[in-house]
């Protein structure tokens, strides 16, 4: 069978599917939400669950908390082919970051079943836990533990409320030792990866073109800066006298913005929180937390904008009079996608008659991860208004449906090959 033999969509069934998983959010927030370890979460993982056995998928929880399907090829000891991406949303979300990697690898299993297409090596659809930034500073979860990155120290890590990481894994039904051992697919040897995504940008709505070929997925810098001058009367504090932290933490925004602004390639910057302390309405805020990220697929530019930014805040800082601490982490390196799978999957949308173009990825992804433990590539849709996180996010179903015919063709051609570079 021709690797675009078309496996014909079934109406509406995709449609179908993300309506069902649109279901289920919380309902006490704006948008989608069903952010990880949530009651929400914690239902539309059991309707995912149940769609990939539907489709044939032996099911099953693995230890860093993933649901993975496997659908059998008939060399099952060969390495395996994985698809996947995450259905955790973040708070006032929208309905297709990530959902559209999930669902689409699921209709990927379904159409070679139905096109009576059996693989020579298992493919194996992961819903992986807890893709989105959280308040432990650690995105992808799932693919993070897979990957052997995830460790005890992680999982001491503490909220806000001071709850600890390892105890929400408990929490939610997940023993988070075995987080720490879930070297499932460490243990089989893996073939390649390939996830479909929505772009989150605007590129291919731009260009007007349906599919993005990724290159590289931008590494992240985050910063909690924290910000300590001097409480004082409000009303009776002359203004050439204090030590105001949160007019230091002001200036610092600005620098974040100007740092990000100043990128010559794709780079960008965001302040994402402030919090002050006393909050009284007449106190000047002796103290402030500032969260912000950088991130670039410019190595250079990131490392030179981390150093560069340090010294333009505590330059404003030390002109408010206020100190200025930094506590910087990274949550993911920049990852190159593998030149063999970009090849590869840039031939399936020509083969399929689907333009396509090469672009970086601006968000992170499950794929970092999985690109530690073999070949890795990514296939972007366009989202309306290159707009996504946010209740607006929409792609058109015909746009993922040629996503999936993209990923079915590139899955046929991997798994023909003896080897990816
Ligand atoms: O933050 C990101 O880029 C992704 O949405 N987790
Ligand atoms: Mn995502
Ligand atoms: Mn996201």
């Amino acid at each position: 069978m021709s690797d675009t033999a078309n496996t014909p969509a079934v109406d509406g069934r995709l449609d179908a599917d993300i309506r069902d998983l649109a279901a289920v959010r919380d309902p006490d927030h704006s948008g989608w939400t069903r952010e990880v370890f949530s009651e929400p979460y914690r239902e539309s993982r059991e309707l995912i669950a149940a769609k990939m056995r539907a489709a044939g998928l032996d099911v099953s929880t693995d230890g860093a908390g993933n649901i993975v399907g496997v659908l059998h090829g008939s060399r099952p000891s060969a390495p395996a082919l994985v698809t996947g991406s995450h259905t955790d949303t973040v708070s006032g979300g929208g309905r297709f970051d990530g959902t559209v990697g999930v669902l689409g690898g699921i209709e990927l299993a379904r159409r070679l079943r139905e096109s009576g297409t059996r693989l020579t090596r298992d493919l194996v659809v992961v819903d992986f836990l807890g893709e989105e930034s959280n308040d432990y500073g650690l995105s992808c979860l799932g693919s993070r533990a897979l990957a052997g990155e995830l460790t005890a120290s992680d999982l001491d890590r503490r909220d806000v409320d001071g709850v600890r990481l390892g105890d929400r894994y408990a929490g939610f039904g997940l023993d988070p030792s075995r987080a720490l051992q879930a070297g499932w697919l460490r243990s089989r040897k893996l073939h390649a990866y390939v996830e479909l995504h929505v772009e989150q940008g605007p590129v291919l709505e731009t260009k007007g073109i349906p599919i993005g070929v990724v290159t590289a997925i931008t590494g992240i810098e985050r910063l909690l800066a924290t910000f300590v001058g001097r409480p004082d009367h409000a009303g009776a504090r002359p203004m050439n006298d204090r030590r105001d932290a949160m007019a230091a933490a002001a200036h610092a925004v600005l620098d974040v913005q100007r740092t990000g602004c100043g990128a010559p390639v794709h780079g960008v910057a965001t302040t994402t929180r402030l919090t002050s302390s006393p909050t009284s309405p007449n106190v000047v805020p002796g103290r402030v937390q500032m969260r912000a990220e950088m991130r670039s697929v410019d190595a250079d530019w990131l490392s030179g904008a981390r150093r560069r930014l340090a010294e333009d805040i505590l330059n404003h800082a030390r002109g408010e009079g206020v100190d200025v601490t930094f506590e910087w982490s990274t949550d993911n390196e920049i990852t190159e996608t593998s030149a063999a799978v970009h090849d590869i999957v840039a031939r399936s949308a020509d083969e399929n008659g689907l333009p396509w173009t090469p672009v970086p990825s601006g968000a992170t992804h499950d794929a970092v991860h999985l690109a530690r433990l073999c070949p890795m590539g990514m296939i972007f849709v366009p989202s309306l208004g290159g707009r996504s996180h946010c209740p607006e996010e929409w792609t058109d179903t015909a746009e993922i449906e040629a996503g999936v015919q993209v990923l079915t063709t590139t899955v046929r051609k991997l798994d023909r090959l003896d080897g990816v570079a």
